[in-house]
């Protein structure tokens, strides 16, 4: 089986191609980045003209590096939510008119369900049950994964999801968008025990993100502006810490309580290297498919048996 995995739910455009028995054997990304820098985050309509710029183009790059011709496709598989709405769309329309023209099926793939299953693609893949810690820009979920198809969120965050409190901080400390990476990187150069930032420890298995942000709006705002700069790389490395160990003491009480074998970290702040330093016993995506991508896509597709009429979008802004 052969499937074409389009994703375009936020600011990537993205393009690959799965072979059941082979992996993904092309794939290309294509980052908006740059376009949306200057507004300090993803402008929806913007990014969908980007998608409908680049999409086809990358269709044809990805089936020639794969060497395949239109014709040996066997399926059409699509981001369908939760997104942007107009970036969904431009996907899954060019998704559904492909699957209809080739007379193959279109498989609407859920965003998160595709994070999930990006790391069964590592060898060898997590068992079920498992429990997956699903941090991103839009989501942080402790989910168990029961089986393919079956999910049960047993804690989520009650303002900011972990990506953003990553993006607003590193957007506080002057580090532009998006931020995760940026703070990653300079964390590394600074002290995570300068700065004592706390993290709410809600009821349950949920997160709150909003308290260690102001904490971090006042430490910023509190610092004399010249000294600032010198401390950015201790902010962010003690801002990383709080938000690190809130989700890693959070997925252990998770893990203790269903009795879960292995907790798999995924989504785009699945990248992050203290929290995957933090969880050495955690089954990480692998680092190039934590961030939005079409692999996770396209070979979530082999899961999946819910093949959509190509007649119907299946597009869908929140989950
Ligand atoms: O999964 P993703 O690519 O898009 C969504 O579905 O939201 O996640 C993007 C998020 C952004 O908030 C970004 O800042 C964060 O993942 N991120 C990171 C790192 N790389 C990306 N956060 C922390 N450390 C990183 N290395
Ligand atoms: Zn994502």
């Amino acid at each position: 089986m052969r499937v074409l995995g389009i994703e375009t739910s936020c600011d990537e455009t993205g393009v690959a191609l799965y072979e059941a028995g082979v992996g993904i054997r092309a794939e290309r990304l294509a980052s908006q980045i740059s376009l949306h820098a200057a507004y300090g985050g993803v402008v929806p309509e913007l990014a969908s003209r980007d998608h409908i710029a680049k999409l086809l183009p990358m269709v044809e790059t990805v089936l020639e590096d794969a060497q395949i011709e239109l014709g040996g496709l066997d399926a059409i598989a699509y981001t369908a939510g939760p997104g942007l709405i107009g970036a969904l769309m431009v996907g899954g329309s060019l998704a559904s008119s492909l699957a209809y023209a080739l007379k193959v099926p279109a498989i609407a793939v859920h965003h998160l369900e595709g994070h999930i299953l990006a790391c069964m693609l590592e060898e060898p893949a997590p068992e079920f049950p498992f429990l997956a810690l699903m941090v991103s820009g839009g989501h942080s979920q402790l989910i168990e994964v029961l089986g393919l198809g079956r999910y049960r969120i047993v804690g989520e965050t009650l303002d900011d999801a972990a990506g953003e409190a990553f993006d607003k901080g590193a957007r506080l400390l002057g580090l532009g968008y998006p931020g995760g990476a940026a703070i990653d990187r300079l964390a590394r150069e600074g002290d995570a025990d300068a700065f004592d930032f706390p993290v709410a420890r809600v009821p349950g298995l949920d997160f709150s993100f909003s308290g260690v942000k102001t904490a971090l709006l006042y430490a910023v705002r509190d610092l004399p502006a010249d000294e600032l700069e010198a401390r950015r790389a201790d902010l962010a490395a003690s801002y990383q810490r709080a938000i690190v160990r809130a989700l890693v003491e959070r997925a252990h009480e998770a893990a203790a309580q269903l009795d879960a074998g292995q907790i798999a970290i995924v989504g785009g702040v699945a990248a992050n290297s203290e929290l995957r330093a933090a969880l050495p016993e955690a089954r990480p995506a692998p680092l190039e498919l934590c961030t939005d991508n079409a692999a996770m896509i396209a070979s979530a597709a082999r899961y999946l048996d819910d093949a959509a009429d190509p007649l119907r979008l299946d597009a869908y802004a929140v989950a």
